[in-house]
C-alpha cells in the first residue's frame, strides 16, 4: 500500500442476503456508526458493499448517507435493447451503482465469461461512469503448474487492452481461486509479489497511469488476517466474501483499517 492510492475494501455480498435482510444490516451499520463505531473518512479508504441486484438500489441511499459506495457484481454489455435479462451499465448508474465487479471466477466458471468479456464488461462500466472492480486469479491446477504469472497476465492483459487510458478508475482484485470460500488465504507476501507483477504489466501497457491503478486481494480475508494483506507493499485494499455477511466481522474489518482520528 502507498499514500498515493486510496485503499479499498470492498464486501462480496454474491447471492446472500434478501433485500429487507441487506437493508437491515445497512440500517443496523448506520446505527453503529451514529453510535460511534469507527468509519475511515472517505477520502482515506474507500469502502464499497455489492449486494445483490435486487437489493442495491434499496441500500444505496443509506450507504450514500455514510459515504459508502454500492457495487453490483455483474454488468452486461450495451445500453438498451433487446436482451432478455441483462442489466446495462446505464440502468445500474440510474439505480445508483457506483462500482461493478467485472470477471469474477465464479461468473468466469458459471457463465463461460472470457477474457474477452470480461475486457468488455470492464470498459461498459468506466462508460457509464462507474469504476470495475476486475478479478483475475489462477486455478489451483495452474498454481501447482506454475502458471500463475501467465494466467493473470492474459486475464490481464485483455482488460489493460480493453481500457486503455482508463487507468486511474480501474480495480484489480487478485482473488487466486484455490483462496476463494476456503479458509486458505494466500500469504499475504505472495500476493503482494503478484499485485506487483500485475502493476508492472499495467506501467507496460499504460505508462504512469498505470501508478493510480489499486490492486486488491480476495480469497478468504478475515478479520483476522486482514491486516497482513492490507499493509502489503503492493496490495491497495481487499475485496471480502464469506467474512462480509455478518455484522461483527465485517465492523471488525472496518475498524482495523481505519486510521486512528490523529494519524
Ligand atoms: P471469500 O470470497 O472472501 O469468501 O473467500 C472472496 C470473493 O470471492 O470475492
Amino acid at each position: 500500500m502507498t499514500p498515493e492510492r486510496r485503499p479499498m475494501l470492498a464486501a462480496n455480498w454474491k447471492m446472500h442476503k434478501s433485500v429487507p435482510e441487506s437493508l437491515a444490516f445497512v440500517r443496523a451499520w448506520s446505527r453503529r456508526v451514529a453510535d460511534g463505531a469507527a468509519l475511515p473518512p472517505r477520502d482515506r479508504v474507500e469502502l464499497v458493499l455489492c449486494p445483490t441486484l435486487p437489493a442495491l438500489w434499496p441500500v444505496a441511499g443509506p450507504l450514500d448517507a455514510m459515504g459508502v459506495g454500492v457495487g453490483a457484481q455483474n454488468i452486461d454489455l450495451g445500453a438498451e435493447g433487446a436482451v432478455t435479462g441483462g442489466v446495462s451499465g446505464p440502468l445500474l448508474a440510474e439505480a445508483l451503482a457506483t462500482h461493478v465487479i467485472v470477471g469474477h471466477s465464479e461468473r468466469r466458471r458459471l457463465f463461460g465469461e472470457t477474457d474477452a468479456v470480461v475486457g468488455a464488461k470492464a470498459a461498459a462500466v468506466l462508460s457509464a461512469g462507474l469504476t470495475p472492480i476486475v478479478c483475475v486469479g489462477e486455478s489451483s491446477d495452474e498454481r501447482r503448474a506454475g502458471q500463475t504469472r501467465e494466467v493473470v497476465a492474459r486475464q490481464l492483459t485483455a482488460v489493460l487492452d480493453a481500457v486503455a487510458g482508463g487507468g486511474e478508475r480501474v480495480v484489480v482484485a487478485y482473488e487466486p481461486l484455490w483462496a476463494i470460500g476456503t479458509g486458505q488465504g494466500a500469504a499475504p507476501a505472495d500476493a503482494s509479489e503478484v499485485a506487483g507483477w500485475c502493476r508492472g504489466l499495467a506501467a507496460a501497457a499504460w505508462g504512469s497511469a498505470a501508478s493510480g491503478l489499486r490492486i486488491l486481494y480476495g480469497g478468504s480475508v478475515t478479520r483476522d488476517n486482514i491486516l497482513g494483506f492490507w499493509h502489503a507493499d503492493e496490495i491497495d485494499g481487499a475485496l471480502v466474501g464469506g467474512a462480509s455477511l455478518e455484522m461483527e466481522s465485517w465492523l471488525a474489518m472496518v475498524h482495523a483499517v481505519a486510521p486512528a482520528p490523529s494519524a
